[in-house]
């Protein structure tokens, strides 16, 4: 290799992510950590004075500091190659994420959005379809299933130290939206409990979306019916804040998922608990670095990231050794790892990377397919729906 063809460090735009946002900022810490891409482009808010403000709060030029999306892009297609931004990343309500991610696909550009994917199943679909057309890379900041010990739960599971998988039980509590924050000036809380931003659910969406990805992720089971019952348990909430439901897998397993919004006091208590005829496993996102496995013939063990008994994905996903803490942030940075490997590899020529261990567009469209079979169960008295 010749120091002219030496690798580069990725360019990227933001979209949303502005001032007092959430997510946003937990992206371009995470990217930054490995050193591999940085922030030379956004439109990061939703008012023009705003965008522009967030803009030069990360020191981005003027003329790449831009008022909208729309503009945005139009800047990116007449610059030159080695200037243009390589990805963009969608951090807006999930309303953006679809007319935001099909115009950078349709122009050629990679593209990393948040979940859920998009509103609808068509608007799922189109997306799909474009990103196969254009041969783009697509990820989808599904971040749990970056955490080492998740990826060390969906090796044991694959490599039959489970067995026959039988139930898996998935969780995620949490309880901000305990109270009406919505009514008192909450934009967080504001655009997920109103459906034209949100999409056509609440909590399932918002957190249940995160609890499908990590079953299917770790099991690799398909749903094959479902029935749901969703609830607005705050008086005046337009969009549900709890939701349980059954699961049938094609196969034979069951599972139970809960998402929850309203358990006041609870923090963001993601849980799986995978069991099958040779044992189980579970793993709770506020204590990560854990895995707990209760094999059906022995005593229980825990594994812990970072150590060298770990199979190799899980090994990669660290960056510390065992025992310094590592969480949240980290996570999300091996889903761009992930994203990053495949996009190197896109510009050497090659297909995919063999360290392109991320959600991709097939997976948000699933999610957006589970959300829309779970509304439709609720609605209709929680009937047990097919997939
Ligand atoms: N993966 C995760 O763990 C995780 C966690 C939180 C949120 N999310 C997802 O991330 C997205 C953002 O959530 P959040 O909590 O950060 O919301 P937020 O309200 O804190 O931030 C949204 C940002 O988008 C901006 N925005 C709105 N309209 C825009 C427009 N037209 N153009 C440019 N920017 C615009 C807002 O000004 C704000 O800066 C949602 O899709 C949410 O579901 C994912």
């Amino acid at each position: 290799m010749t120091l002219k063809d030496a690798p580069r460090k990725l360019r990227y735009a933001m979209v949303g992510g502005g001032r007092d946002a959430f997510i946003g900022a937990v992206h371009r810490k995470a990217i930054a950590l490995d050193g591999q891409a940085e922030l030379v482009a956004g439109a990061l808010s939703s008012s023009p004075e705003k965008a522009r403000a967030s803009g030069r709060d990360l020191f981005l030029p003027d003329d790449r500091n831009h008022a909208d999306w729309q503009s945005l892009l139009a800047d990116e297609l007449q610059r030159p190659g080695d200037q243009r931004i390589d990805f963009v990343s969608i951090v807006t309500p999930n309303h953006l994420h679809f007319p935001v991610a099909q115009a950078f696909v349709e122009a050629g550009f990679h593209v990393v959005c948040d979940k859920p994917l998009v509103h609808t199943r068509e608007e799922a679909d189109a997306l799909v379809q474009a990103v196969a057309r254009q041969s783009t890379v697509f990820g989808v900041t599904y971040n749990y299933t970056g955490y080492p010990m998740v990826r060390q739960a969906r090796e044991m599971v694959r490599s039959g130290q489970l067995g026959e998988i039988r139930k898996v039980v998935v969780e995620y509590n949490q309880g901000w939206l305990a109270t009406r924050l919505e009514g008192q000036g909450n934009k967080q809380a504001a655009w997920r409990s109103d459906p034209a931003r949100s999409g056509s659910a609440g909590a399932i969406g918002d957190i249940g979306s995160h609890a499908e990805n990590l079953l299917a992720t770790v099991t690799g089971l398909e749903i094959e019916s479902l029935c749901a019952d969703l609830s607005a348990l705050v008086p005046g909430r337009m969009l549900d804040d709890d939701g349980s439901l059954l699961l049938r897998f094609v196969g034979g397993a069951r599972g139970v998922l809960i998402a929850s919004q309203v358990n006041a006091g609870i923090e963001n208590d993601l849980r799986l608990r995978v069991s099958g005829t040779l044992g189980s496993l579970e793993w709770r996102q506020e204590d990560p670095s854990r895995l707990v496995h209760y094999p059906i013939d022995g005593p229980k063990r825990i594994w812990t990231r970072g150590s060298p008994w770990l199979c190799e994905a899980a090994q990669r996903a660290s960056r510390l050794p065992s025992g310094h803490p590592e969480g949240f942030i980290e996570a999300f940075a091996n889903v761009y790892a992930g994203v990053f490997a495949d996009i190197r590899a896109r510009t050497d020529g090659a297909a995919s990377s063999a360290h392109a261990d991320y959600p991709g567009v097939e997976d948000g469209a699933r999610g957006v397919r589970f959300i829309e079979r779970t509304v439709a169960s609720a609605k209709s008295g929680s009937q047990w729906v097919d997939w």
